[in-house]
C-alpha cells in the first residue's frame, strides 16, 4: 500500500479520496497488488495474528448459525489497528446460501424498512420476494425491460432504522431485530472478546457490480465501546481502511463471500469506504455448485435451513453480478436512554430520503439508486 499510496498521494489532494478514486477506476483497472488478500496471506510485518476467545462460543452453538468451530477461525488483525479483526470465511460449507436466502426474502419484508419504501406504498413493497422471483428465473437481466424490486433493492435497516437524512436513530423508529441475525452476530463477537452484544440496528447494503460505498466513520450508535460486526456475502469487494481522520491513507483489503470484520476499540471510528466490487474467484461465491442444492449440516436446533429448488435458482442468479453486506451495530450501552430531545427538535420518522449522500460532491442524490444504469456512489 505505501508504494501505491506514495505514487498516487501528491499535489495536496486528500490521500484516502485520491486512493479510493484510484481503486474506483474503470479504464485502465487498477492495478490491485497492494491489496491485502488475506484468504491467501500468512501474519507478516502488516498482518497480526489475533487470538480469539474459542471458550466463548461452543461448537454446538456456532454449528446452529452455521459457523465453523471458533478454534477453526482463521482471524487477523492489521498492526497500526488495534481492535479490527478479518475474520476469513468461518461459515460451515454450504451455510452461506442461507444467511444470503435470510437477507434476500427475510430481512426486507415488514416491519423492516428499505429504499423501496421511500417513494412506494408498504403495499407495494410488501413482497419483493414474490413480486421478483418469477422474472428472475425466467429470464436474463439484460432481455428484461424493468428491473425487478429486488434488483432495485439498496438497503434495508433492522432494528432501530438508520434515519439517512438525520443521521440518528430514534425509539420511535424501531421495530425488532431478526432474532438469528442476532445468534449469529452475538457468537461472533463472543468470540472476538465482546460477550454481552446487543444487536439493535443493522444496515444492509445491496452492491451490485458498479456501485460504491463513500468514505465514512460510522458514529451514530450512542455507545461506541460495542463493536460493529460486517458480513460480506456474494462477489467480491475492495475494502478501504483509513485513520481517525478523513484524510489519513487507509489500507486497502479484499473482501470476499463469508468474510467478516470486526471493528472494535480504536478501530471503531475508524474512517472507511468500499470503491469497487470485484469478481468473486472461483470457489468464493456461496452458490456455486452448479445449482444443486448443498445441504447444510442440521444440528438440533439449528438456525439454518436448506434452501428450497426456487431459492436456491433466485439467491444464485442474483449473486452472479452483486454483493451484499450486512453490519450489524449495538446502539445503546446496557441500560443506557436515547436523550431526550426537545418537542421543537423531533423530526417525524416519514419524508426520509432514499439512501446516501454522494460521496464526491457532498450533494444527495435522491434519484440515481434506483436508475438503471447510472455507476452510484453510496455514502452513509
Ligand atoms: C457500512 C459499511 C461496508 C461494506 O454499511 O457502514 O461500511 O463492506 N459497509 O459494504
Ligand atoms: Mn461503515
Amino acid at each position: 500500500m505505501a508504494k501505491m499510496a506514495a505514487s498516487v498521494v501528491e499535489g495536496g489532494e486528500d490521500a484516502f479520496r485520491k486512493i479510493f478514486k484510484f481503486y474506483r477506476r474503470r479504464n485502465p483497472p487498477p492495478d490491485l497488488s497492494d491489496v491485502i488478500d488475506f484468504s491467501r496471506c500468512a501474519p507478516g510485518e502488516q498482518i497480526v495474528p489475533v487470538n480469539l476467545d474459542a471458550a466463548a462460543v461452543s461448537d454446538v452453538e456456532a454449528t446452529r448459525v452455521g459457523l465453523q468451530p471458533v478454534r477453526e477461525w482463521r482471524a487477523f488483525g492489521l498492526r497500526g489497528h488495534p481492535g479490527f479483526i478479518f475474520i476469513s470465511d468461518p461459515f460451515l460449507r454450504g451455510t452461506q446460501p442461507f444467511w444470503l436466502r435470510q437477507c434476500l426474502k427475510i430481512y426486507p419484508q415488514k416491519p423492516n424498512v428499505c429504499n423501496l419504501d421511500m417513494h412506494m406504498s408498504p403495499l407495494e413493497t410488501q413482497d419483493i420476494w414474490g413480486q421478483s422471483v418469477h422474472s428472475l428465473r425466467s429470464s436474463p437481466a439484460g432481455k428484461r425491460e424493468a428491473r425487478t424490486l429486488l434488483e432495485r433493492l439498496r438497503w434495508v435497516t433492522l432494528g432501530y432504522h438508520y434515519n439517512w437524512d438525520t443521521k440518528t436513530y430514534s425509539p420511535s423508529s424501531h421495530t425488532p431485530f431478526p432474532r438469528d441475525l442476532h445468534l449469529l452476530s452475538a457468537h461472533m463477537t463472543a468470540a472476538c472478546g465482546f460477550p454481552g452484544f446487543i444487536s439493535e440496528a443493522g444496515i444492509l447494503n445491496y452492491y451490485r457490480s458498479d456501485s460504491s460505498l463513500g468514505i465514512h466513520v460510522d458514529e451514530s450508535e450512542l455507545d461506541h465501546t460495542r463493536p460493529l460486526l460486517s458480513f460480506s456475502f456474494g462477489q467480491s469487494a475492495i475494502f478501504l481502511l483509513g485513520g481517525p481522520r478523513r484524510q489519513d491513507p487507509p489500507t486497502a483489503m479484499l473482501m470476499h463471500s463469508g468474510d467478516v470484520m470486526v471493528m472494535s476499540g480504536p478501530s471503531r471510528l475508524l474512517y472507511h469506504a468500499v470503491p469497487r466490487i470485484l469478481p468473486a474467484p472461483p470457489g468464493r461465491l456461496a452458490l456455486e455448485t452448479g445449482g444443486c442444492i448443498q445441504t447444510p449440516p442440521t444440528h438440533e436446533g439449528s438456525m439454518v435451513e436448506p434452501l428450497s429448488k426456487e431459492e436456491w435458482a433466485v439467491c444464485s442468479r442474483y449473486i452472479q453480478s452483486s454483493r451484499v453486506n450486512v453490519t450489524v451495530r449495538q446502539v445503546l450501552a446496557p441500560g443506557q436512554k436515547f436523550p431526550e430531545i426537545p418537542r421543537s427538535h423531533q423530526t417525524t420518522d416519514t419524508g426520509q430520503t432514499d439512501g446516501y449522500d454522494d460521496g464526491e460532491s457532498g450533494k444527495r442524490k435522491r434519484s440515481s439508486r434506483d436508475s438503471p444504469c447510472a455507476a452510484e456512489t453510496l455514502t452513509h
